[in-house]
């Protein structure tokens, strides 16, 4: 069989009046009149509810909640991972046909049956607006589904070049020997899914610990791949306490993967108890992870500065700077800066209208939680303190939900704290340099953090763009010329980056399902 031709998923537009606006807007009534939901742990097909409840906050109202969850405690995360070896030789042994057959029909009910119910899911659970909600839950998800689908196929195609007479030469594409470990992060819901699709397409089976601020959202993604067809065990589904779970299954002797999204500290934690663990596996674990950023626009003299200032914006403000290639440091050359720049960005910043996602005009929504709320002001603190200048915004409102108006902070000292480290907020730094001192910033923006995750560079002069792209080789996994450094599209521009930011295995990519496949060399003579 051959996998039909796949395109990205056409994003909606939810114009006022349009139909995907109503059928959101009733998507959204019909979730809210069922608040709170309860969310159960999934192991072997079937709800556990283990009484250990934790809750799911709404962002943009603290007050009340979206879900209560069942916390997976010990015993939930053992079955898991015996159910999960269980369910293994059945799911390897499954056809390819089937197995991709499965992931398709998965996509189909994201981009149609689902779409907004998971869209609201986002918006009320995760604090994202509509189109934010569209990119990722809705276009992103279905995309990695259908895009992986083909990748497998071209994956399972590559074999070895050359037979010597009378022998054939093949490779075959194993799963890992044990299970995955997928952890999944709150600020896309389309990367819970891949996290686990990834591996259980090319035949793995996983075990799936959300992040607790995307429970449900994640939990309607377990729900669509069993209507899907994935067997009971393949996914399990055990929200619970972060740092007990892991401990638990890393400690597993057929832990052989962990599929991973999220913080840069805790990737490091995981990583080290891998290594703690080294001799209790029965194979070298896989570790895939993409963690934090500390992104730059760099704009060049030559620069369109409307469309710098635009981008920058969207950069650095989108989804309230809560992903982690969303920019936090712009680097301006004065003569733009002065003549024009630094106006027109404070002036389209001024107009961003920060509320809930129920206002449709709202370009801002609320940070994810308390915790975040106060590491974000926190930081705009440490800026003031440290001698920057706030030009606009500073200020956060957290009586009813977790707002932070959109910062800019202008700083004289291009290695002060909020140009060095990740903030994952609505605050972006910028610095100022001398027209001539471009290569000096090329320079100074390789060496001021340890991330090497997205970057962006404004000209219209080619010499200055291929300037920076060669003297910024490893500072960036994905590089975007005159565009906004947030946004990579599944199939167009496969995702990650290196240093601090991760294992660059490229999500949205082939590359990544060679990490999740142990390949066999058969050679035969006849
Ligand atoms: N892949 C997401 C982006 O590029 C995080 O913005």
């Amino acid at each position: 069989f051959k996998v039909p031709e796949i395109h990205n998923e056409p994003m909606r537009s939810y114009a006022p009046g349009s139909e995907e606006r109503k059928a959101l807007k009733a998507a959204i009534a019909e979730l809210e009149q069922t608040l709170p939901l309860e969310v159960p742990c999934i192991v072997n097909g079937k709800p556990i509810k283990t009484g250990k409840l934790a809750k799911q906050p709404l962002p943009h109202d603290h007050a009340n909640h979206l879900a209560t969850y069942h916390e997976a405690d010990e015993a939930t995360v053992k079955a898991a991972i015996d159910g999960a070896l269980a369910a293994k030789a059945d799911w390897e042994a499954m056809p390819w046909s089937d197995r991709a057959a499965i992931f398709l029909k998965a996509a189909d009910l994201v981009s149609g049956k689902y779409r907004y119910k998971l869209m609201a899911a986002t918006m009320l659970g995760q604090g994202k607006n509509a189109w934010q909600a569209e990119i990722d839950a809705a276009a992103e998800l279905t995309d990695f589904l259908r895009f992986g689908v083909k990748y497998v196929e071209e994956l399972y195609s590559i074999q070895p070049p050359r037979n010597s007479a009378g022998s054939w030469n093949r490779m075959e594409y194993r799963a890992l020997e044990g299970f995955v470990f997928a952890v999944s992060p709150f600020n896309f819901t389309a990367i819970g899914g891949n996290l686990c699709a990834t591996p259980a397409l090319v035949g793995n089976v996983v075990v799936w610990k959300p992040s607790p601020a995307a429970t449900y959202s994640n939990y309607l993604i377990y729900k669509i791949f069993e209507e899907a067809g994935v067997p009971a065990g393949v996914i399990q589904f055990i929200p619970g306490p972060p740092a007990e779970v892991a401990a638990q299954v890393i400690s597993h002797p057929s832990f052989v993967a962990l599929h991973f999204t999220g913080s840069t500290f805790v990737f490091k934690k995981l990583w080290r108890d891998v290594g703690a663990n080294i001799d209790n596996y029965k194979s070298y674990p896989r570790l895939v992870g993409e963690t934090g950023g500390k992104n730059f626009h760099l704009v060049h003299k030559s620069a369109e500065v409307k469309n710098a200032v635009l981008q920058t914006i969207r950069g650095a403000f989108e989804y309230q700077g809560q992903k982690c290639s969303a920019l936090s440091r712009l680097y301006v050359p004065s003569s733009l800066w002065s003549n024009g720049f630094k106006d027109q960005l404070l002036t389209e910043v001024a107009k961003l209208k920060v509320g809930p996602y129920a206002e449709w005009t709202n370009f801002i929504g609320p940070v994810i939680g308390r915790p975040a709320f106060d590491k974000i002001t926190g930081y705009i603190q440490k800026a003031k303190e440290a001698g920057g200048e706030i030009l606009i915004g500073g200020t956060g409102d957290d009586s009813k939900g977790y707002y932070i108006q959109p910062t800019v902070i202008l700083t004289k000292d291009p290695k002060s704290v909020t140009m060095v480290e990740e903030i994952f907020g609505p605050v972006i730094t910028v610095f100022v340099y001398e027209d001539d001192d471009y290569e000096k910033t090329l320079e100074l923006i390789d060496t001021t953090t340890s991330y090497g995750l997205t970057g962006s560079i404004f000209a219209t002069d080619r010499k200055a763009l291929l300037q920076a792209t060669n003297k910024l080789r490893n500072a960036a996994g994905n590089v975007y010329y005159n565009e906004k450094c947030t946004g990579a599209v599944v199939g167009q521009q496969p995702f990650g980056g290196a240093r601090g930011s991760g294992t660059n295995d490229k999500a949205g990519s082939m590359a990544i399902f060679y990490r999740f496949v142990s390949a066999r060399s058969i050679k035969e003579n006849f």
